[in-house]
């Protein structure tokens, strides 16, 4: 009995108690890298421009990421828009930047049926080309690219997008009218992955998809994957682009979650964005309404509940940007607001809820 009310004492005097850790209660905003460091590195898709530390948003990425991702500069229209003439300028300055600050780099795309200049696809003549003649070039581009970034850029997008995305009757599996599928069926995928493995045995390479928490989606993308692996193509993952918004489906998630963690690859959210709005039809702002703000702050760390509840197998998260004042999503009159730090790159009332949800 006193050895139980010593306890006791002892216990309720700890130093926890008496002195809580003064961070934790205040709504201090800890960096995002910070936050999720026991979990998975927390990534921002950049363009060269924000390459510089005097500016608002390479100040931002220093702060809060340690991973980044080229928007658009490592894709083949970047990369090779002349045939056999790379530009590496731009994707070089991202590769520069995340190793000055020690920032991980995801490589974003390879392999595309968009962003691809015609030359990949047709003659000179506007004819598809021939599976060999196709095949090579993609050889080529691939094995120079991965090549050029081996032991700089660890996790590869070798395949964007390619199943068919809406069809509710699952019928049509492949991304039909892509140039790579008219000119050789799928048979472009999975070399895909070989030419890459090859040119660096230690990257990750991942098939990359939108649409991919739905049942319809899902599917197709699983027997993909498992195809690929019971052949022993070389893929180490999944990436679901998580081009999401506020009503997006935490079950959904769940269940593509819990479906690819049973194929034993690994799962990355590649491309997050999360719209204030929750259909297409609603009314655009251009202000961040207090319904926005309310929306978000209940959506985001659903999300990440979820992405936490997996992350033995979720081995990065990258937003598809940096703060609202700019996003891929924004139309004129319609601004979409889908991130975590706002217009002036701070961090919104969301992102200390998803802080909250951490450091309970
Ligand atoms: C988008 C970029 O954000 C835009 O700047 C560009 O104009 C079009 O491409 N899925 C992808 C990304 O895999 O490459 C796309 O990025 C967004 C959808």
């Amino acid at each position: 009995m006193l050895a139980a009310i010593m306890l006791l004492i002892i216990s309720c005097s700890s130093p926890e108690d008496v002195d809580p850790d003064p961070i934790d209660n205040s709504n201090q905003p800890i960096p995002l890298k910070e936050l999720f460091k026991d979990h998975f590195p927390i990534g921002a898709a950049v363009t060269p421009n924000h390459m510089d530390s005097r500016t608002p948003h390479g100040r931002a990425l220093i702060q809060h990421f340690n991973s980044l991702v080229a928007e658009n500069v490592m894709k083949p229209d970047a990369l090779q828009r002349v045939k056999g003439t790379y530009t590496w300028a731009n994707a070089d300055r991202i590769i520069q930047f995340a190793k000055e600050n020690n920032m991980l780099v995801r490589g974003h795309t390879l392999t595309w049926h968009s962003q691809t200049p015609d030359w990949f696809f047709y003659d000179e003549n506007g004819e598809l080309h021939t599976p060999e003649v196709a095949m090579k070039q993609l050889e080529e581009h691939i094995t120079a690219v991965v090549s050029r970034y081996k032991g700089d850029v660890y996790a590869w997008d070798v395949v964007n997008e390619a199943m068919f995305d809406w069809d509710p009757n699952g019928q049509i599996i492949y991304r039909e009218d892509s140039p790579w599928y008219k000119i050789m069926g799928p048979a472009y995928i999975d070399s895909a992955f070989v030419y890459a493995h090859r040119a660096d045995p230690d990257a990750k390479l991942f098939y990359n998809d939108y649409n991919s928490i739905f049942s319809w989606k899902r599917n197709k993308i699983f027997d993909l994957v498992k195809r690929l692996k019971d052949n022993n193509i070389p893929i180490h993952g999944v990436g679901l682009q998580g081009h999401w918004n506020v009503g997006t489906s935490i079950q959904d998630l769940r269940t593509t979650l819990e479906l690819f963690r049973g194929l034993g690859v690994e799962i990355q959210i590649t491309e997050l964005d999360l719209s204030v709005y929750l259909s297409p039809n609603e009314p655009g702002s251009t202000t961040y309404t207090e319904q926005f703000n309310m929306r978000q702050r209940i959506a985001y760390p659903e999300i990440f509940r979820v992405l936490l509840d997996y992350s033995d197998v979720i081995t990065g998260v990258t937003f598809w940007g940096i703060g609202d004042d700019a996003s891929w999503l924004d139309t004129p009159g319609r601004k979409h607001f889908p991130f975590l730090l706002d217009e002036q790159l701070q961090p919104k009332p969301a992102y200390l809820e998803v802080q909250r949800l951490i450091r309970r």
